[in-house]
């Protein structure tokens, strides 16, 4: 990827600055069989958006995990090694506090509105401390001046200001992958302002949205307001931060490929004829209780109650990855979905046709593509999401006459894909009726909303995503809408 814009000839001279991909999740997860390295890919929105961009800047990506035995930094991806994994070790505790604790037990419900469900403990915020300061002190180990470090997510706020304190002097980018809550929610964070100032150690600070951007400036202007000034962007210490939004997008190329090949065509004929309903609509999540799962399924059983003439002719094929399951509240929210599938099954299954088929597992992603292609309507439902690449994914599979998109207003992506049918997540005949709308759709209106997302899909690729927020950082790109100016240096 061309991130950098000088011409040719200078460029030759000019040595590329190496990036250093930080987060907690690992693109990969390695196993030492037999003295043969398996590696197993992670499943996240995170890893699909970063891994292309390292791999074709080159560089480390460092993360949480157990090196094996044979390699201390490993080469990946397998089937084409362009970049070095460095991973750092957790033990039982450090999970406990930091990844399931404060991590995914405060900051993730906070920051999808789910104050009911979240938990405020001295003892996770600690460990939240201490971890951060492990990911900063093995990155500050690899760091060069020259280079460009790129954290990433919720896990790692505190790494920006902890690199600056170890004298990384190297820019520091940080992307927030989920939705960034507003002041009223982040202000119940106990350490709300260390947090802030953590965070405030980056150059560039990334959203999926806007109105991201504008909470993350909001809490700033209310609970940093002695320690930083707006009159030349933010500064906070003589040192400028700047915060953008920057939408992720899709590898739309490679998936188009994909959707041609033979393979994936025939593979896609199979599902259908193997469902054998006319109609198919798909979901596609981790089971994460921001998914909105339950509420989706609830409005299929309303939909085929109210509608008989699906029955035997809609079936319904729910994706759900396993995700978190050490935590209480996804272990229930596993068996409120597997309870309604079996509830939904068992009122409407006839011999041959069954409506919901559900899946308690993840595909590679060249499987899940052949869902998408088989599928006549996607149901992207979440209560709250930072953006959400299957909403993006689906879209760009799909063939001119064919698909339609239900999409969550509160869904990231929503703010691009004004074009789906948008619903709200909360309001079960909200769903259904999107449903419908989308199933009754006329093939010309189909036509015209899903090429409108699909050309700004194949505009805003990830690679463009990725040397966006790259030039950025290194000061590259005219600074319209970023709030912020250039960085001492
Ligand atoms: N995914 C996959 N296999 C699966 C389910 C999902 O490879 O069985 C990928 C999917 O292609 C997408 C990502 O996982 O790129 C999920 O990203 P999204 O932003 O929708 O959700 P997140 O998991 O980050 O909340
Ligand atoms: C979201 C977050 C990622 C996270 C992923 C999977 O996509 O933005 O940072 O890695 O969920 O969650 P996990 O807890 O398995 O890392």
């Amino acid at each position: 990827m061309a991130y950098n814009r000088t011409k040719p000839k200078a460029r030759q001279k000019i040595r590329r600055p190496r990036l250093i991909v930080v987060s907690n999740r690992s693109p990969y997860h390695l196993e030492s069989l037999d003295g043969e390295i398996r590696m197993i890919r992670n499943v996240s929105g995170m890893v699909t958006g970063l891994e292309p961009v390292l791999a074709s800047t080159q560089g480390m990506w460092v993360a949480w995990g157990n090196a094996p035995a044979e390699c201390d930094i490993c080469r990946i991806p397998p089937d084409n090694p362009t970049f070095d994994l460095k991973l750092i070790p957790l033990d039982q505790e450090e999970i406990r506090h930091f990844y399931l604790g404060f991590s995914n037990s405060t900051l993730w419900p906070l920051a999808h509105n789910f104050l009911g469900r979240t938990i405020f403990q001295e003892a996770d915020w600690e460990g939240y401390f201490k971890v951060n300061r492990k990911f900063a002190e093995a990155v500050a180990v690899e760091a060069r001046p020259s280079d460009l470090i790129w954290v990433n997510d919720y896990h790692l706020a505190l790494v920006p200001q902890m690199l600056r304190n170890l004298r990384v002097t190297s820019r520091i980018g940080f992307f927030w992958h989920i939705p960034f809550p507003p002041l009223d929610l982040f202000r119940t964070l106990p350490w709300r302002r260390d947090f802030l100032k953590g965070l405030l150690g980056s150059d560039l600070v990334g959203f999926h949205c806007n109105s991201y951007v504008k909470n993350l400036l909001h809490a700033v202007e209310n609970l940093l307001a002695r320690d930083v000034s707006f009159s030349k962007g933010l500064v906070r210490n003589k040192h400028s931060v700047r915060v953008s939004a920057f939408p992720m997008g899709i590898d739309y190329y490679r998936i188009q490929k994909l959707t041609q090949e033979e393979q994936t065509i025939n593979a896609a004929k199979r599902i259908r004829s193997e469902i054998g309903s006319k109609r198919i609509i798909l979901g596609v999540d981790r089971l994460d209780y921001s998914k909105g799962i339950p509420e989706r399924l609830e409005a299929i059983e309303k939909l085929l109650e109210e509608n008989p003439r699906f029955i035997g002719k809609l079936s319904f094929v729910q994706i759900s990855v396993p995700s978190r399951i050490q935590l209480p509240e996804y272990r229930r929210m596993q068996h409120e979905v597997e309870n309604a599938v079996g509830r939904i099954n068992g009122k409407f299954s006839k011999a041959a046709w069954t409506p919901i088929r559900y899946y308690f597992r993840s595909f590679p992603f060249e499987e899940l593509v052949t869902y998408y292609l088989a599928a006549d309507v996607c149901l992207v439902t979440p209560l709250r999401d930072g953006m959400n690449l299957i909403a993006k994914e689906y879209a760009a599979t799909q063939s001119p006459d064919k698909g339609m998109l239900v999409l969550s207003e509160f869904a990231g992506a929503a703010e691009e894909m004004k074009e789906a049918v948008i619903v709200n997540p909360h309001s079960i005949p909200s769903i259904k009726n999107g449903l419908l709308e989308a199933i009754n759709m006329s093939k010309v209106e189909r036509m015209i909303r899903m090429e409108a997302m699909r050309n700004r899909l194949k505009r805003r690729t990830v690679g463009k995503w990725g040397e966006a927020f790259l030039e950025r950082l290194r000061g590259d790109l005219p600074n319209k809408k970023t709030v912020g100016t250039k960085r001492r240096r």
